[in-house]
């Protein structure tokens, strides 16, 4: 059956909680803390876009946008990604990331920034360019897109990430 994406609407937040955890569980990256991040950043009113993917009433994946700054440029976080595992490989999590880059460029809040895998993300359109840094630490997992001037600094996410 075909997958569609579309906002998240009331009544998605479990669903949404239970596709990131399935997403995140296992991997050695993941801090624990992912699959509570969609909500957190929902009660802080800072859940600045919630996408989901759904294959008939189903959610088998989402992605958040959330105010973060780069030093002292403001810009939008992107994560978590999450596409349930096994859904994964189908063009369901670019598709997410796709979506919410459009739609942050079509509000004139096109600079979004993330840490992530570049073999992931490279072919979506971000960069790490070294001027970017996160908790001071340079990183070519720090990355970037839609930046019509290319900030320098420390990458901040809300501090939902950080709870
Ligand atoms: C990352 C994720 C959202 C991608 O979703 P997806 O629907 O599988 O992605 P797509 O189908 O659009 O793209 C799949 C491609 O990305 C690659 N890819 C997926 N996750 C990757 C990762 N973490 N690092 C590098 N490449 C990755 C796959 O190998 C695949 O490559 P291929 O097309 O050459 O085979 C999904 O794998 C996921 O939920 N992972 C667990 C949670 C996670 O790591 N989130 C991102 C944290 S930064």
């Amino acid at each position: 059956m075909k997958w569609k994406i579309r906002q998240e609407a009331e009544g998605d937040e479990p669903a949404i909680a239970q596709v990131t955890a399935a997403a995140f569980a296992g991997k050695p990256y993941a801090d624990g803390n992912e699959a509570d991040l969609p909500a957190k950043l929902r009660s802080a009113g800072a859940l600045v876009l919630s996408l989901v993917a759904v294959q008939g009433k189903t959610i088998i994946g989402h992605v958040a946008l959330s105010p973060a700054r780069i030093g002292d440029t403001k810009c939008l976080g992107l994560g978590p990604v999450s596409v349930h595992p096994d859904m994964q490989g189908r063009g369901i999590g670019s598709a997410l990331v796709n979506h919410a880059l459009a739609v942050a460029g079509a509000y004139g809040r096109g600079g979004v920034a993330l840490t992530g895998d570049p073999a992931f993300y490279g072919r979506l359109g971000f960069v790490q360019d070294g001027d970017v840094t996160y908790q001071g630490m340079p990183s070519k997992h720090v990355q970037i897109a839609g930046f019509a001037d290319p900030p320098k600094g420390d990458l901040q996410f809300h501090a939902a990430f950080n709870e």
